[in-house]
């Protein structure tokens, strides 16, 4: 799947598309990704006050994570396969430095050691092979290495535990349905010498809630009134977590 997914992205359509019908606005993952803006702006003022953080967007699209943090970052580096979605975050207005990287082989380096340092990493751990998910976690560690550097920030948009596992049955065999459970991104965070520090869902619904128009008001209700429960966030379809360095893993590493 790794190669085949960083293809996807590797024409102008499938960039348009993106931009357009995924994050039109109103749509599903554009109601997701206000709520998560305001998360993550909040998140930045609570975690880094004394100093703003550099912020490295791997997989970085595109720039949503990055538009999202505008003016609470020092400055800005997105990362992606597809010079396409690099062209369309440029377009869009992001003000980051893009780099182009290649979909395997060793992995990039962040382009700036300062810290403190933010990755981001939204919508890519889901859909791609372990052999990218250790790359991409690999250079999360070289622009965190260690836990006074700085935050992780990961996108699960397939929770294993949600209401979208209903329909896993029916996708069974092929290779664009995929699932992520939060102990499989434990694991894969511990593995990296990651431990998570905070996680937050935002939508307990799927896609088709948000598309037909008469349950579309009920599934925001239902949304609105999940993120004052606590430990909704399990069973959330789409989830955030916070991730940092364990303290002692100088002496283990
Ligand atoms: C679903 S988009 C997410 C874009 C952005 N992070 C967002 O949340 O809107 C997935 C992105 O991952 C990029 N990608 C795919 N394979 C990759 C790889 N091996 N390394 C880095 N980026 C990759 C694609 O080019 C695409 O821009």
């Amino acid at each position: 799947m790794a190669s085949n997914y960083a293809r996807v992205f590797q024409n102008t359509d499938a960039v348009e598309k993106y931009e357009h019908v995924t994050y039109a606005p109103g749509s599903y993952a554009s109601s997701i990704n206000a709520r998560q803006r305001a998360y993550l702006r909040d998140l930045v003022r609570r975690a880094f006050p004394a100093r703003p953080p550099v912020q490295h967007d791997f997989a970085c699209g595109t720039g949503r994570a990055i538009r999202s943090l505008h003016g609470l970052v020092r400055a800005a580096h997105g990362y992606d396969t597809s010079v396409d979605m690099l062209a369309k975050a440029a377009e869009l207005g992001t003000q980051a430095t893009l780099h182009p990287i290649p979909a395997d082989g060793p992995p990039p380096l962040p382009a700036s050691a300062e810290q403190p340092a933010l990755v981001t990493m939204f919508r890519l751990l889901l859909n791609v092979d372990p052999a990218v998910r250790d790359r991409a976690l690999t250079f999360a560690t070289r622009a965190l290495p260690d836990a006074d550097a700085g935050l992780l920030v990961l996108e699960n948009h397939g929770n294993a535990r949600s209401l979208r596992h209903l329909r896993a049955r029916r996708h069974r065999g092929s290779r664009w349905f995929a699932e992520l459970s939060h102990q499989e991104l434990d694991r894969l965070l511990h593995q990296h010498g990651f431990e998570i520090i905070e996680r937050r869902g935002f939508t307990m619904l799927t896609q088709g809630w948000y598309e037909r128009r008469g349950l579309r008001p009920i599934a925001r209700s239902v949304d609105a009134a999940a993120r004052l429960l606590p430990g909704t966030d399990d069973y959330a379809v789409n989830v955030v977590y916070v991730a940092q360095r364990i303290a002692q893993l100088r002496s283990w590493q």
